[in-house]
Order: C-alpha cells, then structure tokens, then sequence
C-alpha cells in the first residue's frame, strides 16, 4: 500500500476508535463503549505478565484500586511473595494463569522476552485486551529491538502478540513515580496511548485514571512507535502538552 493511502487509512482507523472510546479518553462526547469498563463499579481481573518494577508497582495500585491481580513472570516465589505483602486481592501464578485469569492483561517484560510469550500465551491471549509497557531497547534486547524500532513499537507488539486487543501505555513514565502520581491532587498527568481497539482504550483508559493519570489517545498502534522513551512524547507532560505534541508527530 502507498505511504498516502496507509496514513488515509489509519486516519480513518484512528478516527472511528475516537467515535467509539471517544467518552472514555477524553477526546470526543462520543457514545461510550457497551463495555465491562464502562461500569466503574465492576471490579476487575488483571494478569500482570513481567512483575518488576512497572508490572510489579502498577499490579499493587490497582489492587488499591479494588481490583483483583495476579502476578506471573519466571519466578513464582518472587510473585507469591509479592502478592502475599498486598492482601487477599492479589495472588501469583505462571504467566500463563496470569494471561487465562485476567479481564485485562498487562505485559511489562524486557521486550526480547516477546516473542516467545507471545507464542506461549497465544491462545489465551487472543481477543483479550492487553496493556503493553514494554520497549525495544537495542541495548538491552538485541536485534528483536532493533526491528521493532524499524517497524514502530506498536505494530512490532501486535504481530508478537497476534489476536490481543493491544494499547500502549505507560511506556515513557518511570516506575519509581507510578505511586507519588496515583496520590497526588494536583493536575493531572496526561497518558498517550495508542490502540486500533475501541473497547480496549476504554479498559485501559479506566485503569489509567484510577492511577491518577489522563489518558490520551495519540492514534492507532501505528502511532505507538512514539511511546517509547526518548521520543517527544515520553516523560511527564499535561494532556494539552501531549494534544499539542501529536499533530508535530509523522
Ligand atoms: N522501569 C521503568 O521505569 C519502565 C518505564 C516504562 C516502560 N518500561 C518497560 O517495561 C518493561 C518492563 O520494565 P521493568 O523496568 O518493569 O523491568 P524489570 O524490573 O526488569 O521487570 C521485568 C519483569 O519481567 C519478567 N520477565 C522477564 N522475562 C520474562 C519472561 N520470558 N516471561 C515472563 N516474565 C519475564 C521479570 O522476571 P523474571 O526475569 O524473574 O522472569 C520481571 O518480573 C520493559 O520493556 C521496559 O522497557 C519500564
């Protein structure tokens, strides 16, 4: 396809995600989404798949948000122990039960770990929404990093994890802020994400707020290959900072 027509197309994409998730991330008064996300009182299942500092630290704030969440990664004693000092709304288990219990699943690994999980996780995974952190560093994870760059980290994450209703998010921010965020009064942070799912942006942008962040819809996954760090969208910024920044962006 022509670079034109691929943009039109997204655009278009782009456009009928905001019309459908428009309520939820604040971009239009859109109809909102007939979603489990759009009843606040519902609780939750989250998966949490990679427990370290982001997937560790964002799993504890939503079960202060009420949710329920099990962390995986390779180290189940690791997990137990961290769901054991969270309380009864927490638990452990393999990535794999992670990805089976949650409505929702968030993927925070080293991005070299990718390929295979998205082999293992393949058939639970698949129609499921999933939150992906995780960034291609090329020094960290090699050649895998050094595609996805290429290919933009968004589209590389959606062809790793076929059939998972992916939104990019909490790429750019650090760990170590996530808690001082959630409990701070002040403006809020904005969150760009980016997503070709509009009951996907809708979950997410949910989970989002309740950690003290406003989301943003930057554009479909294409735009994804903004969230990773370095770029002009990473760090903290307000959501009419990241509004400003986007139109800049090709
Ligand atoms: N730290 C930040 O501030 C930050 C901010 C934004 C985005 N990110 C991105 O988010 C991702 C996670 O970052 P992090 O800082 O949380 O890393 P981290 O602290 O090293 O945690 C990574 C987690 O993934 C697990 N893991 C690694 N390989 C795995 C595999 N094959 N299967 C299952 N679990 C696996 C690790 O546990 P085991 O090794 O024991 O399995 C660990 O629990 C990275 O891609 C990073 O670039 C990080």
């Amino acid at each position: 396809m022509k670079t034109e027509d691929a943009k039109k197309l997204n655009r278009r994409t782009f456009l009928k995600i905001v019309a459908a998730a428009g309520a939820s991330c604040g971009l239009s008064s859109a109809p909102f989404v007939s979603h489990a996300a759009s009843d606040p009182e519902r609780k939750l299942k989250i998966g949490v798949v990679g427990s370290g500092r982001i997937g560790g630290t964002l799993g504890g704030l939503w079960v202060k948000a009420g949710h329920e969440v099990m962390f995986s990664s390779r180290d189940l004693e690791h997990d137990k122990a961290l769901a054991a000092g969270l309380g009864a709304a927490a638990r452990a288990g393999t990535p794999r039960d992670a990805a089976a219990f949650g409505d929702v699943v968030l993927v925070a690994v080293p991005y070299s770990a990718l390929p295979q999980l998205g082999k293992d996780l393949a058939d639970l995974i698949k129609g499921k929404v999933v939150i992906d952190t995780s960034n291609p560093i090329v020094a960290r994870d090699g050649d895998i990093a050094t595609w996805a760059r290429q290919k933009g980290a968004g589209l590389a994450s959606a062809e790793l994890l076929p059939g998972a209703h992916i939104v990019r998010a909490f790429n750019a921010v650090g760990a170590a802020r996530l808690p001082t965020i959630a409990q701070s009064q002040g403006e809020r942070i904005g969150m760009p994400i980016a997503s070709d799912d509009a009951n996907a942006v809708a979950m997410a942008s949910r989970l989002i707020r309740e950690v003290g962040f406003e989301p943003v819809l930057i554009g479909p996954l294409a735009m994804g290959k903004h969230l990773i760090p370095g770029t002009p969208l990473a760090g903290e910024r307000t959501p009419e900072q990241i509004r400003k920044v986007v139109p800049t962006l090709s």
